[in-house]
């Protein structure tokens, strides 16, 4: 397998007669380096963009990006459509192409441009096949304002995770620590907090304190605001793995576990205490590893 499209260098490889229908710039609060992981991350269409796509079919990817058939929201059949996105790295540019479906022959091309380390220009052309002037300004209005939500949700998704990989980063000593009388603890649940540098998260599922961290060993997502399920699941918003709170364990199959390995106790005063069960450390470190 591989690309279909000749490569991210050619403008309009097929010859079909295009017209511009819109730019679309922004300068986002992330690094080139996240910005190209979040391009290559397709499993994150049907999840983080769940207003836009309802699901995603992988055909093939690689170093190269990656070809997939998408279907909008709402999921209908003129919303299905095989996508082919393909990288120029060196150029800091890609360009996604609708092989079949949807607009087929829709090029939108993306140029990144280092603004500082932190910081990414981006600048968007969508390219309309066969279309009259005034209907590919039209599109190019509706594309610009769907492009606009998807890089909202993707520059909060890049900081985000650029936060969690330095926070990992953190260490601290304090591996224990006292939540005061269990009767006080129970009104302030659900509770997150930092034990050892990192967020933790302690709530009451079947009548048990409970606590795991809030970041996701995926691509670390933070989770402290997800819902719990009946079963005391969790479903991370970026890419939609489930985990057991409980247990830590994957509940759909991924080798990954989130940490909840902590321990409770109650002192002589009656105080509840919560503390980082021994071998954490290790375990959570082979956890993150990816
Ligand atoms: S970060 Fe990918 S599933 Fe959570
Ligand atoms: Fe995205």
């Amino acid at each position: 397998l591989g690309p279909v499209q000749t490569n991210a260098t050619t403008h309009n490889p097929n010859d079909l007669s295009m017209t511009l229908g819109a730019t679309y710039s922004r300068e986002i609060a992330a690094s080139l380096a996240r910005a190209w992981e979040n391009v290559l991350d397709w499993e994150h269409l049907p999840h983080l963009h769940d207003s836009s796509f309802s699901s995603l079919t992988l055909e093939d990817a690689g170093d190269w990006g990656w070809r997939a058939l998408t279907v909008g929201n709402p999921a209908t059949k003129a919303s299905k459509a095989l996508i082919e996105l393909v990288v120029d790295r060196k150029k800091n540019r890609y360009v996604s192409r609708t092989l079949r479906g949807g607009i087929a022959g829709m090029e939108i091309w993306t140029q990144f441009t280092k603004v500082d380390e932190r910081r990414t220009q981006v600048d968007v052309e969508f390219h309309i096949p066969g279309m009259d002037q005034a209907s590919a300004l039209r599109l190019g209005e509706y594309m610009t304002g769907l492009y606009k939500t998807l890089w909202d949700e993707d520059e909060q998704m890049m900081v985000e995770r650029q936060n969690a990989l330095e926070q990992r980063l953190q260490t601290s000593s304090k591996k224990t620590i006292n939540l005061g009388p269990a009767e006080e603890l129970q009104k302030r649940l659900p509770l997150c907090l930092e034990i050892d540098g990192k967020p933790v998260k302690i709530i009451e599922l079947n009548g048990q304190l409970t606590a795991f961290r809030p970041t996701c060993p995926h691509m670390l997502a933070p989770l402290n605001e997800v819902a719990l399920d009946e079963k005391g699941c969790i479903t991370c918003p970026w890419h939609g793995y489930k985990f057991d709170v409980t247990s830590g364990l994957s509940t759909d199959g991924h080798d990954l576990a989130l940490d909840a390995a902590f321990d409770f106790s109650t002192n002589t005063e009656g105080n509840t205490l919560i503390s980082v069960a021994k071998d954490a450390t290790n375990l959570q470190q082979s956890q993150n590893s990816r």
